[in-house]
């Protein structure tokens, strides 16, 4: 491990003047970018990592897929009543990280978190395959389980109960909605010597500084 080692810096250097003003759209516009150039077959880039804690300051991370991206911030969907969903209800805050390699990109934020409309959970849901559909529907997600079948045949007997008809969006799936107050830009450059921009929303404006690698 220890000799594993890249020399970044194939795009060009970052100045303060090249980002816009809000960050939603600096990010929409690496999101873009990084749509361009990363390959599908091996890489999401809308992977992120998600970071929540526990009102106590227990902390825990696990990627899940970003899934829009509004004025507002930025919208994931999962299982309320997961192990992340209890930690974001009693404490409604959470960062998350994302990388693009070949971009050499980082992109970090922290906000505060909130569920998104039934409308919009209920138009999302329903734009998902119908398997998948189902397999969100019955997964007591983070809770034990005897056996991989156990899961099937709870899949299996939705199908059943529901045949030819709509699956329902279950009440405890649904939206969050990352509402950023921090946002910061990574480029990686030469020796180490890689450009950092952080955005803080203060009194409902935001402000940049650069930050040292
Ligand atoms: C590539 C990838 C994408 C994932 N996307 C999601 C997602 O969008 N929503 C989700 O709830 N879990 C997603 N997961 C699963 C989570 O990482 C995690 O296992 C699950 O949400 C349970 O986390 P928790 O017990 O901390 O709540 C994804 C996992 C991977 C590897």
């Amino acid at each position: 491990m220890e000799d594993l080692r890249r020399q970044y810096g194939n795009l060009p250097p970052v100045d303060d003047s090249d980002l816009a003003e809000n960050p939603i759209d600096q990010f929409k516009l690496w999101f873009q970018q990084a749509t361009e150039i990363e390959s599908f077959d091996w890489f999401e880039p809308n992977v992120m990592t998600l970071a929540t804690a526990s009102k106590s300051g227990e902390v825990s991370a696990r990627i899940v897929l970003l899934k829009g991206v509004d004025d507002d911030g930025l919208i994931f969907f999962t299982n309320y009543d997961s192990s992340k969903g209890k930690q974001l209800a009693e404490n409604p805050r959470a960062a998350i990280v994302m990388h693009w390699p070949m971009l050499e990109r980082q992109v970090r934020s922290e906000g505060e978190v909130e569920r998104v409309s039934r409308s919009y959970s209920e138009r999302y849901f329903h734009s998902r395959p119908r398997g998948s559909q189902i397999g969100a529907a019955v997964s007591p997600q983070s809770e034990p389980i005897a056996d991989r079948q156990t899961l099937e045949d709870m899949a299996a007997e939705l199908e059943r109960a529901h045949a030819n008809q709509p699956i329902p969006l279950p009440d405890n799936w649904g939206g969050f909605r990352i509402k950023p107050f921090r946002f910061e830009f990574w480029q990686g450059q030469k020796n180490r010597l890689h450009d950092r921009f952080l955005y803080e929303k203060e009194n409902g404006v935001w402000g940049r500084s650069r930050l040292a690698p």
